[in-house]
């Protein structure tokens, strides 16, 4: 059985993200979204809330999976039997950081192999960081996140 993991902080899951997630399934007989859990950061959206939004997010996908990891990701493979790491690239300026990465975990373990999908054109001028600062200010991120997180993030915008 082909199994990838697609990792990434998703703080928060933004529609980019989902489409990378819907692309990458269908090459692989199991996709493994895997949220990083990183003490030393602190995000907007712990990383069990994390968890849920993707869950609900992509229950339509049947073979998609959430889990949390925290230490090295080529571990996290390993421990999963998986020797593809799934990364989304949104253009040249994603490239050297990513790149650089894929090398990283190349030389932790030679076994795994990094490969990039681009997200439809659509989805290729947001993050999540920007997310936030938005939906910060007020701004519409109506189609930039799925519906679970536009609900959550007014909430805890109006916490903070
Ligand atoms: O969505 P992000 O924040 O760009 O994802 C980054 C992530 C989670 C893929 C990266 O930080 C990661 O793999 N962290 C785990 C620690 C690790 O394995 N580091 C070595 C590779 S740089």
């Amino acid at each position: 059985m082909r199994t990838a993991v697609y990792p990434g902080s998703f703080d928060p899951v933004t529609n980019g993200h989902l489409d990378i997630i819907e692309r990458s399934a269908k090459l692989v007989d199991k996709l493994i979204v895997a949220v990083l859990n990183n003490k030393s950061k602190s995000p907007l959206f712990t990383v069990e809330e994390r968890v849920r939004h993707l869950q609900i997010a992509t229950q339509d996908f049947k073979n998609v999976e959430i889990m949390s990891f925290s230490g090295l990701l080529v571990d996290f493979a390993s421990k999963v039997n998986s020797n593809i790491i799934i990364r989304g690239l949104r253009g040249v300026t994603d490239f050297s950081y990513e790149f650089q990465m894929a090398l990283t975990n190349r030389s932790l373990n030679s076994d795994i192999e990094t490969l990039f999908v681009s997200a439809d054109t659509q989805y290729l001028f947001f993050s999540s960081s920007q997310v936030k600062e938005i939906a910060h200010f007020g701004g519409n991120i109506d189609n930039i996140v799925p519906p679970v997180v536009r609900e959550e993030i007014k909430k805890k915008m109006k916490d903070i």
